[in-house]
């Protein structure tokens, strides 16, 4: 098939993938090759989160980031960074301050020293990270506890005064949720009341076969849409293994590691499987083309099925297959269900 992801979609949204060091050093040359030819946006998977970039209070690594950028520029690409707050992969000297002018110092000093390097370059952050909790208040976090509610505030404003041209976006999982999704609702909704910029609401997307339903994925799309906001699918991967959390009675603690039932394809997905994937993908992307119009950009979560993240989460060592790419890089099923829309 000569067409790829980017071509196919060129005229409806963007089509981004999640990248780490591999792909940026081009250590991994085939993938790198693939990456340039299917996506054009690319997103920082884990190289801008504050305990990489920011991991003492007057010392930053660069070195990777510039990379990223680099490569984003030189093809042309959307580039997404990600993120700027956020109470996971926190730096440690961040976690630790008790005092809430010191917080916002460090905020303010992270937000200009990373956004500032990039102005002009970097086409859209992830501002804030997860800060909903399930049913829709506010996660209790260290920036909560320091700063009160108004630290969402604080970070969308010192990001667009650092780089009036980047777009900024709230980022966040079970986006379909009903509770969360009015819980983020609002959350915007504060956001514009209080006179930030704000262009855009992440959906993660990290879903599996059955989870969420089209009707809630779309009643998500409208809602955020509705807020005269852009929508993006910023983190989409399918999982095909079950989950801890749907084991009845099951302790979300327990030790789920060599139990096979947790990991029931170790050497190849099964064709029936693989056929199930590749629907759940067609289903979604068919309503994404559908509200082409609401969203900017649909963002994978890794190239390929070796670079996920689900291989190692919740549980670790398993063989997941989320991704449209397999482990020799060739396209899925679930690949040519998705060209085959157009
Ligand atoms: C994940 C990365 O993919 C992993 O490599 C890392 O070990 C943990 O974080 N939500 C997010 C992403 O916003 O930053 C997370 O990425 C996945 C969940």
């Amino acid at each position: 098939h000569p067409a790829t992801l980017q071509e196919t979609f060129k005229n409806d949204f963007y089509i981004g993938a999640a990248i780490n060091v591999n792909q940026i050093k081009e250590t991994d040359s085939l993938m790198a090759g693939l990456l340039k030819k299917e996506f054009n946006s690319i997103t920082a998977e884990n190289m801008m989160k504050s305990m990489h970039i920011h991991p003492a209070k007057d010392s930053f690594n660069f070195e990777i980031p510039d990379k990223f950028v680099e490569l984003g520029q030189k093809n042309n690409m959307y580039i997404v960074g990600h993120t700027l707050v956020w109470h996971s992969q926190l730096s440690p000297w961040i976690e630790k301050i008790k005092d809430s002018t010191e917080m916002h110092h460090a905020i303010q000093s992270h937000i200009n020293t990373i956004v500032g390097r990039y102005k002009g370059k970097i086409n859209s952050w992830d501002v804030v990270n997860e800060a909903l909790n399930e049913d829709g208040t506010l996660r209790n976090s260290v920036f909560l506890e320091r700063l009160g509610e108004n630290y969402l505030t604080t970070a969308f404003k010192l990001t667009a005064e650092a780089d009036p041209d980047a777009e900024l976006y709230y980022n966040d999982y079970n986006m379909c949720q009903p509770a969360k999704r009015d819980g983020a609702v609002k959350l915007v909704k504060k956001l514009q009341e209080n006179g930030a910029k704000i262009n855009g609401v992440g959906i993660q997307g990290h879903w599996n076969l059955n989870s969420p339903s089209l009707e809630e994925i779309e009643k998500s799309i409208l809602a955020y849409s509705q807020l005269g906001v852009d929508v993006a699918i910023t983190e989409l991967d399918i999982t095909v293994l079950p989950s801890p959390w749907d084991l009845q009675g099951a302790d979300v603690n327990q030790n789920f590691e060599g139990n096979p039932k947790m990991n029931p394809y170790p050497d190849k997905l099964p064709d029936s499987i693989q056929d199930k994937l590749a629907k759940r993908y067609q289903d979604i992307f068919a309503l994404f083309l559908k509200h082409k119009d609401k969203i900017k950009r649909v963002t994978f979560w890794g190239v390929n099925d070796a670079q996920s993240w689900k291989n190692d989460w919740p549980i670790k060592g398993r063989t997941d297959f989320p991704l449209l790419f397999d482990r020799n890089l060739k396209p899925k099923e679930a690949y040519k269900a998705i060209i085959s829309l157009k």
